[in-house]
């Protein structure tokens, strides 16, 4: 089995089977564009042998504009040159690139944002706590069609394909999901009305764009009360697939779930009384002090297992049931395991932590001088977004 053969993944090109899976790297510029650190980064993501790379989340509409800074959009037109820039940068090492499009929902402050944020249903965000006003139905399509206008610029500015984010806790998640979706409209009540946000999206899109490659990354699984389960992710799979999306990418979890996205051993304490509010900004004394504290009781807080690998069984069962490309994210660190993934059934895996920490990962893979990332699963990178840009801490952190 050769991990580095070229194949083709929900109609696009790939230069091998690994993937380097939507990361936000807090390199965008004032204007929500690429700016020339992250064109060099994924630069040279490209040139040490990814097989394409997703490009971090960038948010279709300022009312769902994220918390972390610098972060991408695709509402701003004065980025079109920058765009299109970073595609022919990445398209010069034979890489492919594709644009996650995402809309926060309830996950952001309405504070940051400067508008109440809105959410399928008016409910709290644990981290986020503000209320965001339920969506009327002029709201939905108005966010719609915001998807839609972000695709169609995806694919002027170059992209190969664009990856609609409907995981982790975002928007359309909370769409998908009974938890976050209490609706009695057309837009909820059962799975067909809970997807029918997605699925007039792609109708749309597909009327704009013909069989441009659309993508989806969702969670399978997460653990939020009525939130979603493999049984009834399977079933929402099978409509995706409907609605012609191309590929599906399998992750897990929600914000709300703490470390269940990107799993590590234990909370990384020091990166949260460090980076995330309100507790960074805690007088010095009381910050030490609540940080002695909560390593005590760390090791008691229990953590969501496996660690690697985590989301493989969840993409086998969506791949029994549904004819479709599947791209396996979560844990996925060594070369035995990409191998179980693809022999069992996935036509890629994708990575994220592991090209943090090391972003010729793909190359020594490739050259076979390593067969294991050397991220530990910290978390530390997962905490210093909230402040600024993204980076490997191992070590870093005292
Ligand atoms: C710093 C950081 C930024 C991330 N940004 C995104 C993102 O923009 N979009 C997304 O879908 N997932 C994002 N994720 C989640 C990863 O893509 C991935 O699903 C998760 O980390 C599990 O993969 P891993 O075990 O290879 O890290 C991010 C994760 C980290 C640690
Ligand atoms: S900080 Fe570095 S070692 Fe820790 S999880 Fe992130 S990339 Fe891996």
């Amino acid at each position: 089995m050769d991990l580095f053969e070229p194949c083709v993944v929900g109609k696009v090109n790939l230069k091998n089977r690994i993937i380097r899976s939507a990361t936000h790297d807090g390199l965008a510029d004032e204007d929500g564009g690429p700016s020339e650190k992250l064109i060099s980064k994924y630069s040279f993501l490209a040139k040490n042998d990814v097989g394409c790379i997703i490009a971090g989340y960038a948010i279709v509409s300022e009312e769902g504009a994220s918390s972390y800074p610098r972060c991408l959009n695709y509402f701003n037109d004065s980025s079109a040159d920058k765009y299109r820039k970073l595609t022919q940068a990445v398209h010069s090492f034979g890489t492919p690139i594709i644009a996650q499009l995402a809309h926060c929902g309830r996950q952001t402050s309405s504070k940051v944002i400067g508008m109440q944020k809105i959410a399928p249903s008016a409910k709290r965000h644990l981290f986020y706590p503000d209320k965001a006003a339920r969506m009327s139905v002029d709201d939905v399509i108005r966010v719609e069609d915001a998807f839609v206008a972000a695709i169609v610029k995806a694919k002027e500015y170059g992209f190969d394909g664009a990856q609609i984010h409907l995981a982790h806790g975002y928007l359309l998640h909370d769409f998908i999901s009974a938890n976050g979706n209490k609706r009695k409209d057309a837009y909820g009540g059962d799975v067909h009305g809970r997807c029918r946000i997605v699925k007039e999206i792609m109708i749309k899109a597909r009327e704009k764009v013909g069989d441009f490659p659309i993508w989806v990354k969702i969670s399978a699984t997460d653990k939020r009360r009525k939130g979603m389960r493999l049984n009834y992710a399977v079933e929402v799979c099978k409509l995706l697939r409907q609605y012609g999306v191309d590929a599906i990418e399998v992750s897990c979890g929600s914000v709300q779930d703490g470390m269940n996205t990107m799993r590590s051993k234990r909370m990384p304490m020091e990166a949260v009384f460090k980076y995330r509010e309100p507790v960074a900004s805690m007088p010095k004394f009381l910050n030490k002090f609540c940080l002695a504290c909560a390593k005590l009781v760390n090791p008691l807080i229990p953590q969501p297992k496996p660690l690697q690998m985590f989301n493989f069984e969840s993409a086998k069962a969506i791949g029994q049931a549904v004819d479709t490309d599947l791209i396996l994210v979560g844990g996925v660190a060594k070369r035995e395991d990409m191998i179980r993934a693809i022999e069992g059934g996935m036509s890629a895996v994708s990575m994220c932590r592991p090209f943090i920490c090391e972003p010729n990962f793909a190359r020594k893979l490739k050259e076979g001088k390593t067969d294991a990332s050397q991220c530990v699963m910290c978390n530390y990178c997962g905490l210093v977004i909230e402040k600024g840009e993204t980076k490997c801490l191992l070590g870093r952190i005292k």
